[in-house]
């Protein structure tokens, strides 16, 4: 870095301020800011590290870096980093609050371009255009007052920190950081796995258990289909249980029908002999027997018929005689009345012709009368007898209609009788040619034969035998269908094992690569933290040429009084390695000295050359080969009157040094005492104008 040109307004005691001028920038290498106390040097070294840096690096409120009685400061510094020219402006008001911009030269629009304009954005593209922070900044190439001897008695944990952050070795350590992380990712994982893990010969002791179950059942329900096939055979042999069913139930109601002929045969027997047939009963001989009764039925009708009609005319002639007496009895009373009627005349008259009758006339004719009405009485009474006869034979002759039809009547019934058991006895033929035919059709001749060829009493015995084979094959048929499913199971219970052996398989292969992996990284972790970063790269690398650098600054400053800079790392505490012990060889009485040892002077010296030497070395250095080459940024030193604790030689030894120092871009010394030959520097000369400071730039003699 060369910072070009600086611009104050109301910061600290300055009220404006403009170096080196306007029109021209600050020049390479050595420049000296030089003025009496309290004129305003450090304000400058100040206002640039709160430009680039903010309030923090300088640990000043902004408040108070306000000049007195304004409102707002503003510091604008413009700097060159590998030939980009940029120009940072930072203003703080106090009401305003902070503002910063950062600008990057444009050369084709010849003209600042703002790049960043938020706080934090500004932050970042500083250190990205630095590649330091301000912490390693104040710890290294800028030396704030009172400050340079820091690095000289630092303990050893802080230098060690300081050249790792300054060296970048924290990328290492970032590197650390990031295989830890893998360490532990790759621990996460194995435990995972291992959870997921069963061992091996575990599963394969179970496949092997399952594969000789498997085999034991194979043969169970080898024995057992062979069983089976016997069964059937057997059973295929003997009749069909259906067929047996049938045969019986055949057989039953054969023999129920026989029964049923048999009390029908007596029963018709029974009535026959009741109506006095005496020989065998057929129908022709009942069809017989009912013409008969027909016949006395008809003649019994037509003698019924006779009796009824001589009765109707007796019951007739009856009537007529007796209608006959009760004229003549009539005719015998109209005579008698006459003669009452006319008593004194004596005159009576025929009651159907009114001719006058005497009375003995009169008499004559009563007599006559009542004559005839007896004869017709004994007549009435020979009919009435007669008709009495002939009303008992028409009684008796409807009684023995009344046997004729009842005897019909049963002979009838039991002819139906008989027509229903010739039926019934064809339809037991029938029955009994049908089980021929069952039997015939399943090749016996008869039941006896068929239990015969089995060798069984009965029926019944035979189709128990049957059943019972029946139900032992559907017995066995139920366990060789369970010992199929059983043998389903566990040969996919043994593809699930050997489906999760070929997993395990994986998870060990895995398990094995991951432990192998983890191992690496472990190893690896340490080698790098322990061996390699702290021993190799810090000890053997990096301080050897820190050592090497600064021995050479303090060799000079020292006036060849101390040579031989060491820096030795502490024993390790924990995983971050060791410190960084720094000791100093006095040629004057060859004693090698620590930090308690120095005398103030020797620790100025001590820690200007050391921060020098980090200086100059710490762009330039690469903690591994293959980290990526950085180009040298901060080549610029500011030294905020570091000669304090020099004596007169030493100060224009290190004065000397600076001026010829070409490591540097461009150092700043700040100081107020007198240097040799000073007029050979360029310098910025500052001075108290009142209360207001002034600083003016004077070029080198040579230059002008
Ligand atoms: N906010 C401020 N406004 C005005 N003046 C201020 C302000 N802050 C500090 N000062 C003045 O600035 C001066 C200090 O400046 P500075 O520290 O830069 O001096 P110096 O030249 O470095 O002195 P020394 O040689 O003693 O180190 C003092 O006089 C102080 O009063
Ligand atoms: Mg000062």
């Amino acid at each position: 870095m060369r910072i070009r040109r600086i611009q104050l307004m109301n910061f600290k005691p300055y009220k404006k301020l403009i170096l080196p001028n306007e029109k021209d920038v600050f020049p390479r290498g050595l420049i000296l800011i030089e003025g009496p106390n309290s004129t305003g040097k450090t304000s400058i070294l100040d206002s640039i590290i709160w430009a680039l840096w903010g309030p923090t690096a300088i640990g000043v409120k902004n408040e108070d870096l306000i000049k007195f009685g304004e409102r707002r400061c503003r510091v604008m510094v413009e700097f060159e980093v590998d030939g980009k020219k940029y120009l940072i402006d930072r203003s703080y008001d106090r009401t305003a609050g902070m503002q910063v911009v950062l600008y990057q030269y444009d050369e084709n629009k010849g003209k600042f371009v703002d790049i960043a304009s938020k706080s934090g954005d500004v932050s970042k593209k500083i250190q990205e255009i630095l590649q330091i922070d301000y912490k390693q900044a104040l710890s290294t190439v800028m030396v704030r007052q009172g400050e340079v001897s820091e690095l000289a008695v630092a303990s050893p944990a802080s230098l060690r920190e300081l050249i790792s952050k300054v060296y970048s070795l924290d990328l290492l350590e970032k590197v650390n950081d990031v295989l830890k992380k893998e360490e532990n990712l790759l621990n996460e994982k194995l435990n995972e796995l291992q959870s997921k893990y069963v061992p091996i010969e575990r599963i394969e002791k179970q496949i092997k258990e399952k594969s000789s179950e498997l085999e034991n059942i194979k043969t169970k329900l080898k024995k057992l289909k062979e069983k089976l096939n016997e069964l059937e055979t057997k059973i295929n042999e003997l009749p069909n249980p259906n067929f047996i069913r049938e045969i019986e139930s055949t057989i039953v109601r054969i023999e129920d029908f026989e029964k049923q002929l048999v009390s029908m045969n007596k029963n018709i027997e029974e009535s026959a002999k009741n109506m006095d047939i005496t020989c065998e009963i057929t129908t022709k001989v009942l069809d017989d027997e009912i013409s008969k009764r027909e016949q006395l039925l008809q003649e019994k009708l037509k003698e019924l018929e006779n009796i009824e009609t001589q009765i109707r005319k007796l019951s007739e002639e009856i009537g007529g005689l007796q209608g006959l007496n009760r004229e003549l009895e009539d005719k015998i009373n109209k005579l008698q009345k006459a003669e009452k009627v006319e008593i004194g005349e004596f005159a009576y008259r025929c009651p159907i012709c009114g001719t006058p009758l005497s009375k003995e006339k009169m008499e004559d004719i009563v007599r006559h009368y009542k004559k005839e009405i007896e004869e017709n009485n004994l007549t009435i009474e020979n009919l009435i007898k007669r008709r009495k006869n002939l009303e008992e034979e028409c009684k008796k002759s409807h009684v023995e209609k009344e046997k004729i039809l009842v005897e019909k009547s049963n002979l009838m019934s039991l002819k139906k009788r008989l027509e229903e058991l010739e039926n019934n006895e064809k339809n037991l033929i029938d029955l009994k040619n049908k089980f021929k035919e069952m039997l015939g059709k399943e090749g016996y001749n008869s039941v006896k034969e068929m239990l015969t060829k089995f060798n069984f009493k009965s029926l019944k015995e035979l189709h128990q035998y049957i059943i019972n084979l029946n139900e032992e094959y559907a017995r066995k048929d139920t366990e060789v269908n369970k010992l199929v499913e059983d043998i389903n199971k566990i040969e996919k219970e043994i593809t699930d094992l050997q489906r999760e052996k070929e997993e395990m398989e994986k998870i060990d292969k895995e398990i094995k690569e991951t432990k192998k992996i983890q191992q690496h990284v472990t190893h690896l972790r340490r080698v790098l933290m322990k061996n390699f970063l702290s021993q190799w790269v810090v000890q053997k690398r990096l301080l050897g040429t820190i050592k090497h650098t600064a021995a050479n600054y303090l060799l000079r400053f020292t006036c060849g009084q101390y040579s031989n800079v060491d820096l030795v790392p502490t024993k390790p505490t924990g995983e971050r390695g060791s410190g960084i012990l720094l000791t100093v060889l006095d040629e004057s009485d060859g004693i090698i000295k620590s930090k308690d040892m120095l005398s103030f002077g020797d620790r100025t010296a001590v820690g200007l050359a050391l921060r020098l030497g980090i200086s100059k070395t710490m762009s330039r250095i690469k903690p591994l080969k293959e980290s990526p080459q950085k180009t040298p940024r901060i080549r610029c030193v500011l030294l905020d009157e570091p000669l304090g604790g020099l004596d007169i030689s030493r100060r224009k030894e290190v004065v000397d040094q600076l001026v010829e120092d070409e490591g540097f871009e461009q150092i700043f010394l700040i100081t107020h005492m007198e240097i040799d030959r000073k007029e050979e520097i360029p310098r910025v000369i500052v001075r108290k104008e009142g209360n207001i400071s002034v600083a003016e730039f004077v070029a080198s003699k040579q230059e002008l």
